[in-house]
C-alpha cells in the first residue's frame, strides 16, 4: 500500500473507449462532508480544464436523467459498517433495483472513501463500481478506495481521471495533456483547510457535569481571530488531536526505540525526533487489517502472521478489536527493523470532527465544542479516546490546537426561519442545537423550536440547563422536554417524551416543521426514527408504508436530517 493512503490505487486507466462529450455529471454522497467537500473541489478544477460539470448530490439526482448522462463520476464515502450515507441511500437503492436502467453509453469512475479500521472498507464506493459495470458502463478509470488520509489519493484519483477524459477529447490514442496543477488547485482552496489546520489558541475549556456524575463533558471555546475561517449552524469543526504521552512513553519502553531518534514524518521528508513523531503525527491506537498485514512479517512472534491466514478472518477480527500497537508490540514483538521502517507503515494521526456548538453570527471571532471524554477498560489496561481525552486533559487555555471547518450541508437550518424546527439530542446530540438557538436569537428568528433533550442525571449532566432556560423564557425555544434516564426505576428516553407528546408532534410535521437528530447513531438515533414512524402511523391513520413515505418525503425535502455518530 503506497504512503499515500490509496488501497488499490489504479495506477492506469482501465480499457474502454473515452468519449467525447465535454459534460460530466459529478454525484456524491456523503455522511460528514468530505466527499461532498471533494466533489465540490472536483467540480471547479474540472471546469477550470474546460468541462461543463453538473455537480449534485445523489439524493438530489433525477433518476431519470440518467440515461443521458455520458460521463460520471461518483464520490461516494461509506458509513457505519458498509452503509452508504444517507443522501445516497435513495441512488443506490434504485442502482442496485430491477428499474435501474442498462448504462452502455455511459463512461464512470468512483472515487471511495473510508476507514480501513472497519471491516467493510469502502463497500458503498465499490458497490457502485461494480453495479455501474454489470449495467453496461464503462470504466474511465480505476477506482481508488481512500483511507482516512484521502487528500492525496483522491487528488491522484483527479488526475487521473481528468487526463482520461482529456483523451477522449482529443481522440483515442492521444498521450495525456498534463493536468496543469490539478492537485495544486485541490490543496489551495482556502487558506485554512484540512490538508492546512489554523491553529486556534484555547480560550476556556471546562466540563459541564456536576461532581458525582458518570460523564465527563467539555465545553471548549477556541479563538478563530485572524483566520477567516467561516461556518454555519450544523457545520463540524475538525481537530488534529496529539496522542497521549503516557500511551507513546509505554510504546517507546516495549519497542525499546532510542526517543530522540530521527524519523521522517511526511512525504515531504521533514523529520522530527521519534517521540514527537508518534505524539503528534502517527496513528498508533488503531490495528487494521492493512496494518497487520505489514507488521506481522517483522514480529519475532511467527504467530503473528496465523492471523492473516485464510480462515482466521474472525479471529483477527477479534484480535484486532480494542486493541492498539502497545499490544501489537507486547503479544508479538520485538519488532525487526527500525523505528523508521515501523513508523513509515502508520496511517497519519487522522482528524476528528465534532459538531459546532456556536453560532458565529453571535460569536464572529469563536468556535465552541462540547466533547463527551471517552474513557475505557479493554484487554487490562485503561484507554482513551484519542481526541476527546487531549483536549478534556491536555489543553488548556492559551494552547493552540490545529483544527479546520467541515461544511456539512445535510445538515442545516431551514432556508426560512419561520419553519418550525424540532430538534432531538440527547447526550452530546445537544451541540449543533446551541448553535441552533443562539443563531435564531442572533438573527430574531420568528419560527417556533422544539427541544427533546436526555442524559442520565437531572442534577449533574443537564448540559447548558440556564442557557435553555432562558431561550425559553426569551421565547426563542418555544418548549423543551427532558429525559433524564437515571433520576427513575424505569429508564425514560427522549423518543418516550415524543411518544408522550405525539399528538402535538405530529401536528408539527403538519405545519410543516424539520426535524433534526444528533447524537448515538447505534441505538439512539434508530430508536428515534421507529419512534418517528409509529407517531406518523397512529396519529397520521396510516399504514406502516404510508409513514414510511411520508418521512422519506421529508427526508428528500430536506425536512429530516441527522448528525449521528
Ligand atoms: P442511559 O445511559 O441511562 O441508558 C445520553 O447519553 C442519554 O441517552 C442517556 O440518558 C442515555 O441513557 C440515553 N440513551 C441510551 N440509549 C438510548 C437510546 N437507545 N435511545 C435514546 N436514548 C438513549
Amino acid at each position: 500500500i503506497p504512503a499515500s493512503g490509496a488501497i488499490g490505487a489504479g495506477q492506469q486507466a482501465a480499457g474502454g473507449a473515452p468519449a467525447a462529450s465535454k459534460e460530466v455529471t459529478v454525484l456524491f454522497g456523503s455522511q460528514s462532508g468530505n466527499a461532498q467537500g471533494l466533489a465540490k473541489k472536483f467540480a471547479k478544477t474540472l471546469e477550470a480544464n474546460g468541462f461543463q460539470v453538473t455537480l449534485s448530490s445523489m439524493s438530489d439526482f433525477k433518476t431519470n436523467q440518467l440515461k443521458k448522462v455520458q460521463q460520471l463520476l461518483i464520490v461516494v464515502s461509506t458509513h457505519g459498517e458498509g452503509e452508504p450515507p444517507d443522501n445516497a441511500i435513495s441512488f443506490h437503492e434504485f442502482l442496485h433495483s430491477k428499474r435501474a436502467p442498462k448504462l452502455e453509453g455511459l463512461n464512470y469512475s468512483v472515487l471511495s472513501l473510508g476507514d480501513s479500521s472497519y471491516e467493510l472498507f469502502c463497500q458503498t464506493g465499490k458497490d457502485f463500481d461494480a453495479r455501474l459495470e454489470e449495467l453496461g458502463a464503462t470504466r474511465l478509470y480505476d477506482r481508488v478506495d481512500c483511507d482516512v488520509d484521502y487528500a492525496e489519493p483522491a487528488a491522484e484519483w483527479l488526475q487521473g481521471v481528468v487526463n482520461r477524459l482529456k483523451e477522449g477529447q482529443a481522440g483515442a490514442g492521444t498521450s495525456a495533456a498534463a493536468v496543469s496543477g490539478a492537485a495544486a488547485v485541490i490543496a489551495s482552496e482556502s487558506a485554512y483547510d484540512r490538508s492546512n489546520p489554523f491553529k486556534a489558541e484555547v480560550l476556556t475549556n471546562i466540563n459541564l457535569n456536576g461532581r458525582g456524575s458518570n460523564k465527563e463533558t467539555r465545553h471548549l471555546e477556541l479563538s478563530l481571530e485572524g483566520s477567516g475561517l467561516t461556518y454555519q449552524p450544523g457545520d463540524s469543526l475538525g481537530i488534529y488531536p496529539h496522542n497521549d504521552p503516557a500511551l507513546v512513553d509505554l510504546l517507546l519502553e516495549r519497542t525499546k526505540w532510542e526517543p530522540q531518534a530521527q524519523v521522517t514524518v511526511n512525504k515531504q521528508g521533514e523529520v522530527r525526533p521519534l517521540r514527537e513523531a508518534l505524539i503528534e503525527h502517527f496513528e498508533i491506537t488503531t490495528l487494521t487489517k492493512p496494518l497487520l498485514e505489514k507488521l506481522a512479517p517483522l514480529a519475532a512472534n511467527k504467530e503473528a502472521l496465523e492471523l492473516l491466514q485464510a480462515g482466521n478472518e474472525e479471529q483477527l477480527k477479534a484480535y484486532i478489536h480494542g486493541r492498539d500497537l502497545v499490544d501489537f508490540v507486547s503479544d508479538y514483538g520485538p519488532l525487526q527493523g527500525s523505528a523508521q521502517d515501523v513508523v513509515s507503515l502508520l496511517r497519519k494521526i487522522p482528524a476528528r470532527l465534532y459538531s459546532i456548538s456556536s453560532s458565529q453570527a453571535a460569536n464572529p471571532e469563536e468556535v465552541h465544542l462540547t466533547i463527551g471524554a471517552l474513557r475505557y477498560e479493554a484487554h487490562g489496561r485503561e484507554r482513551s479516546g484519542v481526541c476527546s481525552i487531549y483536549c478534556a486533559e491536555r489543553l488548556q487555555s492559551g494552547d493552540a490546537v490545529s483544527v479546520f471547518v467541515q461544511n456539512n450541508a445535510n445538515f442545516k437550518m431551514p432556508e426560512d426561519p419561520s419553519t418550525p424546527i424540532i430538534m432531538v439530542g440527547p447526550g452530546t446530540g445537544i451541540a449543533p442545537f446551541r448553535a441552533f438557538m443562539q443563531e435564531r436569537e442572533e438573527i430574531g428568528a420568528t419560527g417556533e423550536s422544539w427541544l427533546f433533550f436526555g442524559d442520565q442525571h437531572f442534577v449533574t449532566d443537564f448540559l447548558y440547563q440556564t442557557e435553555w432556560q432562558r431561550w425559553i423564557k426569551d421565547g426563542v425555544l418555544t418548549r423543551m422536554d427532558v429525559a433524564f434516564s437515571r433520576d427513575t426505576d424505569q429508564k425514560v428516553y427522549v423518543q418516550h417524551r415524543m411518544q408522550q407528546h405525539s399528538k402535538e408532534l405530529f401536528a408539527w410535521l403538519q405545519k410543516g416543521a424539520a426535524v433534526y437528530i444528533c447524537g448515538d447513531e447505534k441505538n439512539m438515533a434508530k430508536d428515534v426514527h421507529r419512534t418517528l414512524l409509529e407517531i406518523i402511523e397512529t396519529e397520521g391513520g396510516m399504514s406502516r408504508e404510508q409513514a414510511e413515505q411520508y418521512l422519506a418525503a421529508m427526508q428528500q425535502n430536506k425536512r429530516y436530517q441527522r448528525d449521528v455518530y
